[in-house]
């Protein structure tokens, strides 16, 4: 697979989650204009973690390196077809392998205060809420209190020792990392041996 494919895969996503997002506040989501946002994103740092199910891309989470202490996350999103069957946990475990190397960093989120869902899992991963002017819930974590929620969130997983994330797009997980902190290749090991 191309990374332009990938891109476009991603757009498509956002477009399956977003759409009527966009129409309730009569607008119309455009994929041209995502694609080209997306690349921009990508030109000035972002990165990609994703997890494949099928040959299909079903999870994925966009974001941007520390600058001076702190991290973003500009896009989380779950194939509505896998929403609420755990597919967060190996899309997840990857993104704690990169948290790990920034132990010092904070990171900043903006949620919708319509967005249950992604308010309950701010919740979940130990967020704490911070004042906010614009209308928007503002949520803050440290890397290091992060990073310790989600191996106890990601323990179960049980892919086979060794597996690479880059290497090996068909493990038992299936993930990707499609550009992700350097030329890394991540394994579940670097979860498991902290975990003891
Ligand atoms: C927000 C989003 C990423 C959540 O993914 P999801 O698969 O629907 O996740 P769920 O709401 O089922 O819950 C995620 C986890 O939190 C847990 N959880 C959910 N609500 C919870 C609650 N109130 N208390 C404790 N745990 C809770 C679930 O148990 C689940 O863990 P699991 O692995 O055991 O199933 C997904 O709905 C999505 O893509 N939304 C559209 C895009 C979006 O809003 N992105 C912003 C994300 S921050």
């Amino acid at each position: 697979m191309t990374f332009s494919e990938l891109e476009e895969e991603i757009v498509e996503l956002d477009r399956l989650n977003m759409a009527a997002n966009f129409v309730a506040a009569n607008s119309v989501f455009e994929p041209s204009i995502r694609l080209e946002r997306l690349r921009r994103e990508i030109a000035n740092g972002a990165k990609l973690l994703g997890v494949r199910r099928d040959a299909r891309l079903v999870a994925y989470l966009e974001y941007v390196p520390p600058v001076d202490g702190r991290f973003y996350v500009p896009s989380l999103q779950i194939h509505p077809q896998y929403k609420g069957t755990s597919i967060l946990r190996p899309l997840l475990a990857q993104a704690a392998a990169c948290i790990k190397t920034w132990p010092t960093a904070t990171l900043r989120t903006r949620v919708h205060a319509s967005n249950e869902k992604s308010i309950r899992l701010h919740q979940k991963l130990g967020f704490s809420r911070v004042p906010s002017l614009d209308g928007r819930v503002h949520f803050e974590v440290s890397s290091a209190a992060l990073y310790e929620t989600l191996k106890g969130y990601c323990a179960t997983l049980s892919l086979p020792p060794n597996s690479s994330y880059m290497d090996s797009p068909t493990t038992a997980e299936g993930g990707f990392a499609a550009v992700c902190c350097g030329p890394v290749t991540f394994t579940l090991d670097v979860i498991r041996s902290d975990k003891q």
